[in-house]
């Protein structure tokens, strides 16, 4: 097989004790380190020993309620990253930060800082925050609605973009002859003032190596789809079939092109969370084991908040009720409420097998096989239009790191699909991404004109 000049770029999406709901009860999994640094520190060093791209930290700034049965606490991002880039030299180090939440000056300096002290190694995943019952924990008496969080997420991103140009490249003069640190003309105050944020800067940390972080985004809905059109450098997504990862992928891809982008730098990243056994019915005994670990109480819990339907009660080996699933309301805009949607109109499940079907990975791509029929299948959506690449999602960790990266890596790899080195030191080296000048600085250098001998001779009609 001739190697395909795309490479895959693949991130290790960490969750405490792996992406299924209960992984942490699998005899295998290591629950009791999950606030141990170390333990992280050591799969970062695995994921880059298999030259991943980056590293995924998910965040919400409040508690689900039912984390009675499962690890779903949160460190916070920044801190748990700084940890990580210490240890770690060259795999891109992405953390999840709400616009909603958070104000864009403490944003701004917290990336630009997580990117100094990482050598260029930092993305910002950009969240709304759909989980609603963040509100309280900010003074907020309700969570904003969907359209008014986006509007939102677009004006604070045109202002953290400001910040982070706000110090040209040049600014940093450290010259102990004249004795002048930093040159104030090339240091610019923002003044943004705008419909909901006023922010006059200039930031208090210089421009970063990277220029500006890369800009990741993870919301699928129209508003979130239009939003990555215009913002995103990488795309997060969820999606259960090829066929639905196309549509997506087409879909913004295109958007990226009306808004006068290079679809080319816009990466489509969705989850995969692999079984991987020496056969495949192995690979899905292993899945029903973990299945069978789950705990309906926690599985109606995750239901109810991804579908606003409380189904305990009803006989679990029953058809889901779909006459009790709202027709309309905001949650119908939400890109995962469609995805569970679309599994119970197409597969027709019992409560239970929609409950197993997301006790994987909450949407995401679950699929058990071999290491060949897994490098099959990401070969498949990496070559027919569906992906860029993947959040790999393990149901279990470390366990289901190690597997991957020992068996489904070289793989992919022999068939040219994937890097076997690094070739460069920042994230936007490993996505391919140009790094951006800063807007007030003096315009780059418009790219040199390719002198096309033929063009040239060719005396226009
Ligand atoms: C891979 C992936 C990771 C996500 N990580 C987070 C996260 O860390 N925090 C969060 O609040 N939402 C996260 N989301 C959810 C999205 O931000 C968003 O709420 C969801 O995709 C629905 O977006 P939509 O309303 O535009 O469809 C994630 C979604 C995906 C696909």
């Amino acid at each position: 097989m001739t190697p395909s000049p795309r490479l895959l770029n693949l991130n290790l999406f960490i969750y405490p004790g792996g992406h299924h709901e209960a992984a942490w009860r699998y005899r295998d999994s290591e629950p009791h380190r999950v606030l141990d640094i170390t333990y992280y520190q050591e799969l970062a060093r695995r994921a880059e020993a298999a030259t991943f791209d980056a590293i995924f930290l998910a965040d919400g700034p409040s508690l689900p309620d039912n984390v009675r049965y499962a690890s779903r606490f949160r460190l916070e991002p920044f801190t748990w990253l700084s940890g990580l880039a210490a240890a770690t030299r060259r795999i891109g180090l992405i953390g999840t930060a709400s616009t909603t939440y958070f104000e864009p000056y403490n944003l701004a300096r917290l990336f630009a800082s997580l990117d100094h002290l990482s050598g260029g190694r930092a993305g910002w995943n950009i969240v709304t925050t759909g989980a609603p019952q963040a509100a309280q924990n900010f003074g907020l008496e309700a969570h904003p609605v969907h359209a008014d969080r986006y509007a939102r997420a677009r004006e604070f991103v045109d202002v953290v973009t400001k910040l982070w140009d706000s110090w040209e490249d040049e600014a940093l003069l450290i010259d102990r002859e004249s004795g002048v640190f930093a040159d104030t003309g090339r240091i610019h105050p923002i003044h943004h003032d705008g419909e909901r944020l006023r922010v006059r800067g200039p930031l208090n940390t210089p421009r970063s190596p990277q220029g500006r972080p890369v800009y990741v985004q993870a919301g699928s809905s129209q508003d979130g789809r239009s939003f990555a059109a215009r913002y995103a450098e990488a795309i997060f997504t969820a999606h259960q079939t090829v066929r639905n990862a196309r549509e997506f992928y087409t879909d913004v891809k295109e958007r990226a092109k009306a808004e006068g982008r290079d679809p080319g730098q816009v990466k489509v990243l969705p989850g995969i969370s692999p079984f991987i056994g020496a056969t495949e019915a192995e690979a899905l005994r292993l899945r029903e084991e973990f299945d069978e670990l789950t705990q309906p109480e926690y599985s109606l819990g995750q239901l109810r908040g991804l579908l606003g339907v409380d189904l305990s009660g009803h006989d679990l080996d029953g058809p889901v009720p779909r006459e009790l699933i709202p027709a309309g309301g905001e949650r119908h805009e939400s890109s995962r409420f469609q995805v569970v949607l679309d599994i119970i109109d197409r597969e027709r499940p019992t409560i239970r097998g929609l409950l197993h079907r997301l006790a994987g990975a909450r949407g995401h791509w679950v699929t058990a096989g071999t290491p060949e029929q897994i490098a099959d299948r990401i070969t498949e959506w990496f070559t027919t239009g569906a992906a860029d690449g993947f959040n790999v999602m393990p149901p279990y960790l470390t366990g289901g790191f190690d597997l991957f990266a020992e068996h489904v890596v070289p793989i992919l790899r022999r068939r040219g699909l994937f890097r076997s080195e690094y070739t460069g030191t920042t994230l936007r080296d490993h996505y391919g991404l140009p790094r951006p000048a800063s807007q007030y600085g003096p315009p780059p250098p418009a790219p040199a004109r390719i002198q096309d001998p033929i063009l040239e001779r060719t005396p226009t009609p």
